[in-house]
């Protein structure tokens, strides 16, 4: 271990803390996660309460140290990004699940917990925490809050910002903030806990959250239909969200080139398809009962077939079924192996503009080099959409700020957001100095300032 992590064993066993500290021959044998230089710090601390990550950021603070926080590595950003001279802190001994209360729909976790275990955990009591994705098994509740995850279900339950009653988080000078309020109601002056939602870690180091539950629903009908754009999807959605006697569980829309690709990947038979398709909107319901579920849906879907110029569709006949037509949508890693790289975006565009501007967006990229086109998929309901930019001989990668630029432009002037739940991390900086909100990126500055003079807390990333 080199010289800091020596001072600071030091220090831990001087004041008597416990937290695991590795260096990089350890490190070396885990999983860096989304990116390979996750772990370029090559020295991680694990502490297991918020004091031991105190004692470990209040000695950091000291030495001018910085420190990345880390929770299940799964950001797409480069927002756990590290290089040598830093130190890595993780979640990922912080796993209580403390509490989860029926009766108040709340539940009390550490931070390092993933949403699968919480999702898992809230289940036998018929509850969920409102919010799921696709990396639910790795995504940890500490990061999902730094990023302001969104996920499936935001067009229903908002983002992860909603679902966070109470946060205890380590400060950069090493105190403790603790504010776990249990409840939805609480103007008591400035929401400071907010603040540490979507900060990325350069705000503190999460170390506990209350979570708000909803009501799970698992009897379930799942369906693929395909729909000549995106308002016809919506049209589907709006529909499927004013029958009473079921609950829209997730509307995915993935354009014809990602849903193509993914079905050859995956192996997925597509015989009832017939001619050419446009798109592929995958719908969600609940009921009562799965039977009641799949009546309703079925007969949604016959009342609003015309109007939304429907010209396919499968209803899932079993949860087996339902859960391929899930991996067509979730498992987007074949992209990489497909484009190893392409340059992805995830921006947010208000809904009924969808159409409008994945076409400019097509006619942009071509004009940037010929035979360049984007994968296109996303959450249809709240209008994010995930952009892999793919290109027959023309380069993607090379070309960046170019097709950044296509990608951008115009985003702000629709109302919508260049991130709309991945962050900002290393890689969208020069987005968000170009394209983020002047008045909101200064005042985002002064509270680093304020809160991190020493600038010690995840250098390099959001805007730090
Ligand atoms: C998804 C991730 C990429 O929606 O946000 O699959
Ligand atoms: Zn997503």
């Amino acid at each position: 271990m080199d010289e800091p992590i020596r001072s600071l064993e030091a220090h831990l066993n001087k004041i008597g803390t416990t937290v695991v500290l590795i260096g990089a021959e350890a490190l070396s044998r885990r999983h860096p996660g989304e990116h390979p230089d996750n772990f370029g710090a090559g020295a991680m601390a694990l502490p297991e309460t918020a004091e031991g990550a105190a004692a470990v950021i209040s000695w950091c603070a000291d030495a001018g140290v910085p420190v990345v926080p880390q929770g299940g590595r799964t950001g797409l950003v480069g927002g756990s990004v590290s290089k040598p001279g830093e130190i890595i802190l993780s979640s990922e001994r912080l796993t209580q699940i403390e509490l989860i209360d029926p009766v108040a729909r709340i539940a009390v976790v550490q931070s390092g917990v993933t949403l699968q275990r919480l999702q898992e955990a809230a289940a036998p009591y018929g509850l969920a925490p409102g919010i799921d994705l696709a990396a639910r098994g790795s995504a940890t509740i500490g990061g999902m809050v730094s990023t302001n995850a969104g996920g499936i279900l935001a067009f229903r339950n908002g983002v992860m910002r909603h679902q966070v009653l109470g946060i205890e988080a380590v400060l950069p000078d090493g105190r403790i903030f603790s504010d776990l309020t249990r409840v939805v109601k609480a103007s008591a002056g400035p929401d400071m806990k907010q603040l540490l939602v979507g900060a990325e870690g350069a705000y503190g180091f999460v170390t506990r959250v209350v979570v708000k539950l909803e009501t799970l629903s698992t009897a379930r009908a799942t369906a693929l239909l395909a729909v000549p754009n995106a308002v016809a999807a919506l049209t589907v959605v709006g529909h499927l969200q004013g029958v009473a006697a079921v609950t829209l569980e997730g509307a995915e829309l993935m354009w014809r080139q990602y849903f193509l690709d993914s079905a050859r990947v995956h192996d997925f038979d597509m015989q009832w398809l017939e001619g050419e398709i446009e798109s592929i909107l995958l719908v969600e319901i609940s009921g009562e009962s799965v039977e009641r579920a799949t009546a309703e849906l079925e007969r949604a879907l016959e009342a609003v077939w015309e109007e939304a110029g429907l010209t396919g569709g499968i209803v899932a006949q079993s949860l087996d079924q339902a859960r391929k037509f899930w991996s067509l949508r979730e498992e987007s890693e074949f992209i990489y192996r497909l484009h190893p790289n392409a340059p992805s975006f995830d921006v947010s565009i208000p809904p009924g503009a969808v159409d409008g501007y994945v076409a400019t967006l097509r006619q942009r990229l071509a004009s940037v080099g010929s035979g360049l086109d984007a994968y296109v998929y996303g959450h249809i309901a709240d209008g994010n959409l995930h952009l892999s930019v793919i290109g027959d001989g023309a380069d993607a990668a090379g070309n960046r700020a170019a097709v950044e630029d296509a990608v951008y432009t115009g985003i702000t002037d629709l109302g919508g957001s260049f991130s709309a739940e991945h962050g900002v991390g290393t890689e969208k900086r020069d987005a968000y100095h170009l394209h983020g909100n002047p008045e909101r990126r200064a005042v985002a500055q002064a509270i680093k300032a304020a809160l991190d003079p020493k600038m010690i807390f995840n250098p390099g990333k959001v805007p730090f």
